[in-house]
């Protein structure tokens, strides 16, 4: 412990004892109640549970097949019944939901992304197998038509132009055969203008009244989406960029207008995206708004981690919960993570 001494009396051999009464000691020691593991749980404000985690997976065609993706070490492309054993597991382990994403064939894409409506596209077939073995964990579906275009943009392309209103249309059609296959929470991550009032009528239209809609509310144009891109398919495809519908980096208060948006028009969970270096949106959007929020740990956040854990520089298990719990105390109330059964296996070890 460091001390503000006074250098003459400490040098002094004997300090006379009224010195040592006056030396000046802190009232306060905010290091009390950190002074052992007991005292320190005590005082915890904030805590990661397996309640807190949705783990986002990729599928693939085939069977029996599990392939890495070399910019996620340790996330593989899973054949739907490899799939469902995963997510046999990870319901097991407690983790209470799984957000499904597509490796479509590349013959299948075109600049329609036509795939997305078919009732017995990948996302669907996969929803039907997991639901049959697993009927209680929570499915999520990501709606935007990237896994499904051939230029590998989230809407239809005229020119140079993503289009709005033609768009959200289809975005339409393919949150309604998601609901069909069995999603429970529809997830529109396309950040077209005024789709999630479109779906969510859509949605009461066709009686599904109860499957959530969760919106990817504040979702910035990020590079961290790049090992994401290489799963799905789309990072040597995508013309160009996403900048004129994912936000700009720079904005906080035009994010707190999007959630706001989304509210209005119904969503009944919003999501901050990416996630560590948005915990400043995370939290503002929490404040503000107060309605269930959710943060995406993107797959770059999890290649950072990964790849300087691989290489011995820092302690991946460490990193990666304390990553997690930081965006507790930044307000979220749960995390789309690629460690999600990772960390349910550690937290029902500890
Ligand atoms: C596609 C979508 C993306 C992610 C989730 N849905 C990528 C993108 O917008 O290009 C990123 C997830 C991740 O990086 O882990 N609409």
């Amino acid at each position: 412990m460091i001390w503000p001494l006074d250098k003459a009396k400490a040098s002094s051999a004997a300090t006379p004892a009224s010195a040592r009464t006056q030396r000046p000691s802190p009232l306060v020691r905010m290091r009390r109640n950190r002074k052992a593991d007991w005292a320190r749980r005590l005082v915890r404000e904030n805590t990661l549970t397996c309640d807190d985690l949705i783990w986002p997976i990729f599928v693939r065609e085939g069977a029996n097949a599990r392939e890495p993706v070399a910019s996620l070490p340790g996330v593989e492309r899973m054949s739907i019944d490899m799939a469902v054993e995963s997510a046999r597991e990870a319901f097991s382990l407690g983790v209470p939901a799984i957000a499904l994403f597509p490796y479509t064939d590349p013959a299948l894409r075109d600049p329609a992304g036509a795939e997305a409506l078919n009732p017995d596209n990948l996302v669907c077939r996969a929803l039907r197998a997991i639901r049959e073995t697993c009927p209680e964990l929570g499915l999520v579906t990501d709606v935007a038509l990237d896994p499904y275009t051939s230029h590998g943009h989230d809407g239809l392309l005229r020119g140079e132009e993503i289009l709005n209103d033609e768009t959200v249309e289809v975005l339409i059609g393919q949150a309604l055969n998601q609901a069909r296959a069995g999603a429970d929470m529809i997830a529109p991550s396309d950040m077209m203008d005024g789709r999630i009032g479109a779906i969510r009528r859509a949605l009461d239209d066709e009686g599904f009244h109860n499957v959530q809609v969760l919106a990817y509310a504040a979702k910035y144009a990020s590079a961290f989406y790049g090992p994401f891109r290489d799963a799905v398919g789309t990072s040597k495809t995508l013309v160009g960029d996403k900048r004129t519908y994912q936000m700009d980096p720079a904005n906080g208060d035009e994010a707190l207008r999007e959630v706001a948006l989304d509210v209005e028009e119904g969503a009944d969970i919003v999501m901050v995206k990416p996630g560590l270096p948005y915990l400043d949106v995370i939290w503002r959007v929490k404040e503000r708004f107060g309605l269930p929020t959710f943060a995406y740990q993107v797959s770059g956040e999890y290649a950072m981690i990964e790849a300087a854990a691989r290489n011995g520089w820092l302690d991946g298990e460490r990193a990666m919960m304390e990553s997690l719990l930081a965006f507790k105390r930044a307000g979220a109330d749960a995390v789309l993570t690629y460690y999600a059964p990772r960390v349910a296996r550690l937290l029902r070890a500890g």
